[in-house]
């Protein structure tokens, strides 16, 4: 069996090298952190990444980077790949293109990052959310478009940018707080007491009018078909989960501040067993840094932390595995399988960023990552967590 594979994936590389096919791969696990090649030969080009289980295929949004110092900025869009078996992906081309129109607010050279696509079961369109920066102007706007399509794979058309919830007061943030001022000039920065005003909200309170500022996120949809928004906001020191409308084209207004002042970035969410669980990280630019975990009863809220969730080095511990997570993916067919996806960044030469697939454990009821060079999804079959 072996020796056909190997007989097979040599008689389509003859032929890929004859452009008469497609490049194939025939991958069986996992490599961690390697570069990792579609069906043309070429490294995924999905970084930030967000995964969509449609009719039994897996679909892998994301940044599609280019090469040196600008490959950061959006110079083609929102690339997709589809899978099978979560192995071996499939270009299948560009979801959501950048413009050449200096007037779009997606003009080559803004920021897209970290795309998420949902699909709702009502209307049957596929929605893709995304972190949005405007062209020139770093990551001042903070705010999250949206795009909506009829195909999976796209064209996604692209609706707006929004910084969410103005003129609405989250949930959970009270009364007496509402009336604060907004005295950011009269601190210093990072001082005790500013720090204490960040949790308090003062960042809220200045978007208030505005908008929210919206970030780092993901989305999560429930049993119920209702999909949430998890972002950074509030200068990257707190986070906001957010109601989405039926259709998952805008906010309902209904959302929660989420560990105020405790910076958490790339959040991704899952649900075993009732609860909802949370890998996030902290707020290091494209340096990896320690990753954190959190659990609720709801989106919503309230989230308790649960501290680093890898397991290995002093090293590995303080970089994610020299990564930041940025999804976990449900495995089909496997009860309570999970996998969490991080990104190794390479803002040097963007393009070359690899990805981190672990498997995601539980120790003592908390989900927790251990490396692994190589693995595959029998790991789920023979593995049980160490909880009772
Ligand atoms: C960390 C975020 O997680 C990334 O998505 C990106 O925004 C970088 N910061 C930019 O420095």
């Amino acid at each position: 069996m072996r020796e056909q594979r190997i007989i097979l994936v040599g008689f389509c590389l003859i032929l890929s090298g004859l452009g008469l096919v497609g490049f194939q791969t025939d991958f069986q696990h996992f490599f961690p952190g390697k570069e990792w090649k579609d069906d043309q030969g070429v490294h995924i080009n999905a970084h930030g990444g967000g995964f969509l289980i449609h009719e039994d295929i897996y679909y892998w949004f994301g940044e599609h980077k280019i090469a040196g110092k600008e490959g950061n900025k959006a110079h083609v869009g929102v690339r997709v790949y589809s899978s099978k078996d979560l192995y071996n992906w499939k270009n299948e081309g560009v979801a959501l293109e950048v413009h050449d129109d200096p007037n779009s607010l997606l003009v080559k050279g803004c920021v897209i990052e970290r795309p998420k696509v949902i699909y709702n079961e009502k209307t049957k369109k596929f929605v893709m959310w995304f972190h949005h920066e405007l062209k020139g102007q770093g990551y001042d706007a903070a705010l999250t478009g949206v795009a909506v399509s009829d195909q999976v794979t796209g064209p996604y058309a692209y609706l707006e940018s929004v910084n969410p919830n103005a003129g609405i007061w989250p949930e959970n943030y009270p009364d007496s707080l509402k009336s604060k001022p907004v005295n950011l000039d009269e601190m210093e920065a990072w001082s005790a007491e500013w720090r204490a005003a960040v949790v308090d909200g003062i960042f809220l309170r200045r978007d208030f009018d505005r908008g929210q500022m919206a970030r780092d996120m993901t989305l999560f949809v429930d049993d119920d078909g209702k999909a949430y928004h998890f972002f950074s906001s509030e200068n990257n020191q707190t986070l906001h989960v957010a109601e989405l409308s039926e259709d998952y084209l805008s906010h309902t207004g209904r959302y929660t501040r989420v560990l105020p002042g405790q910076q958490n970035e790339a959040p991704a969410i899952f649900k075993k067993e009732g609860k909802y669980y949370m890998f996030s990280s902290g707020l290091t630019g494209w340096k990896p840094n320690p990753g954190k975990s959190a659990v609720a009863d709801h989106p919503l809220g309230p989230w308790t932390p649960l501290g680093n969730p890898t397991r290995g080095t002093e090293e590995e511990m303080n970089t994610t595995f020299w990564s930041q997570s940025t999804a976990v993916i449900p495995v089909l067919g496997k009860e309570d399988a999970f996998i969490f996806v991080g990104d190794r960044w390479t803002p040097e030469n963007p393009i070359d960023g690899k990805y981190i697939f672990l498997p995601v454990q539980f120790e003592d009821s908390k989900p927790i990552i251990r490396w692994q060079d190589q693995w595959d999804l029998s790991f789920f079959d023979q593995n049980e967590s160490t909880d009772e």
